[in-house]
């Protein structure tokens, strides 16, 4: 089982639901940069369960305790490990999980692959959880970032049928991502809180789930950021997207849609703004050839409705070796896109620093 993804900074993410801390080691950092522990806090926050009846009742305070790499509150260049300690850990509700598999989570091909040994509790490795290291690395990420003037933020684009607005496809105000950042649900169009969270609480109530999806904003990236092919801007961000559990979809720009239109509808016609070269639609959202085209990076992820639900389901017991039926206990988040929305952010600064990790 690898742990470990970046070519130039390195990560390397460890830890269990149930066990008794996750964490990351981060190696192949700028040196010198200032690490700003209350502001990783207020990111933390952004994920934590158990902040509101939207999410999972699990209460954790996801302080993250830095082991090293860090002197005098600047990055010294040597690895950077943080570790989050497990408090609120209820293992006995997952006791009949080791035999009885959930469907549309991790613990069949889990089981088979790692023989049963896997810690099946809380969804062990594979869990949600396991993204509040990412969030802590990506927080530091962001802060190297904005010294380049480079900001990302998102928002929630939909959940079930309820959609948002979308970012301004070729100006997004950093005031606008500054203000997503605070909100409990990161919408553009407040109006559409109320809707969003009947329906998260009607799927809760009825012992179901929803999902949803997730737009992410990168502005004042320069022209040319990214490589073509394997490490192209779009490969990079989808390797780390495709990293966080649930996520099962996503598209740049306009995505599917760009193959329902003509050329002429699709292109990105290029103009003088000033000095400066600016395209007047955005519809491949800031990425060309793999590169970055000097507009907003824009991209929108796929959330799955949780699989954990309390409605009785149709599976397999692997010790009994018969069909049965499931209804999960333990406590699970009716949607994961309001908690993934800082993971989405977070592994997009993750993706951009990897690749312009020598510009610093
Ligand atoms: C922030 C976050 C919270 C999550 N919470 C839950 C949860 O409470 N219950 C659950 O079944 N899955 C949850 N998941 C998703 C599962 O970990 C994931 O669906 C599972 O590992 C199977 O992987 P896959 O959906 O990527 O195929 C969460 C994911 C994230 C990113």
């Amino acid at each position: 089982m690898s742990g470990v993804w970046g070519s130039n900074i390195k990560l390397s993410i460890f830890g269990e639901s149930h066990g008794g801390a996750i964490g990351i080691n981060i190696s192949g950092l700028p040196v010198g940069k200032a690490i700003d522990e209350e502001e990783i806090y207020k990111e933390m926050q952004r994920r934590a369960p158990g902040r509101s009846n939207l999410a999972t009742a699990r209460k954790e305070e996801d302080r993250v305790e830095i082991l090293s790499g860090v002197f005098n509150g600047k990055t010294t260049g040597a690895p950077l490990c943080g570790i989050i300690r497990n408090n609120d850990t209820r293992s006995k509700d997952y006791s009949k999980l080791k035999d009885v598999m959930r469907p549309s989570h991790s613990d069949y091909p889990a089981s088979v692959k790692y023989k049963g040994f896997n810690d099946y509790r809380g969804g062990g490795h594979f869990s949600g959880r396991i993204t509040a290291p990412l969030v802590f690395a990506g927080a530091i990420a962001k802060s190297i970032l904005k010294e380049k003037g480079i900001k990302i933020g998102a928002h929630i684009k939909s959940i079930a049928d309820i959609e948002d607005e979308e970012f301004n496809p070729i100006y997004i105000d950093s005031t606008v991502l500054d203000t997503l950042k605070e909100k409990d649900l990161p919408l553009i169009d407040d109006n559409k809180k109320a809707l969003m969270e009947h329906r998260i609480l009607s799927a809760k109530m009825e012992g179901d789930s929803v999902g949803g999806v997730i737009q992410c904003a990168i502005t004042g990236v320069e022209v040319g950021v990214g490589d073509p092919f394997f490490d192209s801007l779009e490969s990079t961000i989808a390797h780390l997207a495709f990293s966080v559990p649930a996520v099962k979809g996503i598209e740049f720009g306009k995505g599917f849609e760009l193959s329902k239109l003509k050329g002429s509808e699709a292109n990105d016609s290029y103009y003088y703004e000033g000095e400066k070269i600016a395209t007047k639609t955005n519809n491949n959202g800031g990425i060309l050839g793999g590169l970055t085209n000097g507009m907003p990076v824009l991209f929108n992820v796929a959330i799955k409705p949780t699989a954990s639900i309390i409605k009785y389901q149709d599976t397999v017991d692997i010790d009994k070796k018969e069909d049965t039926k499931l209804q999960i206990e333990g406590r699970h988040d009716p949607c994961i896109v309001t908690r993934a929305v800082v993971v989405i952010e977070a592994i997009a600064a993750l993706a951009l620093l990897d690749l312009m990790e020598g510009e610093f």
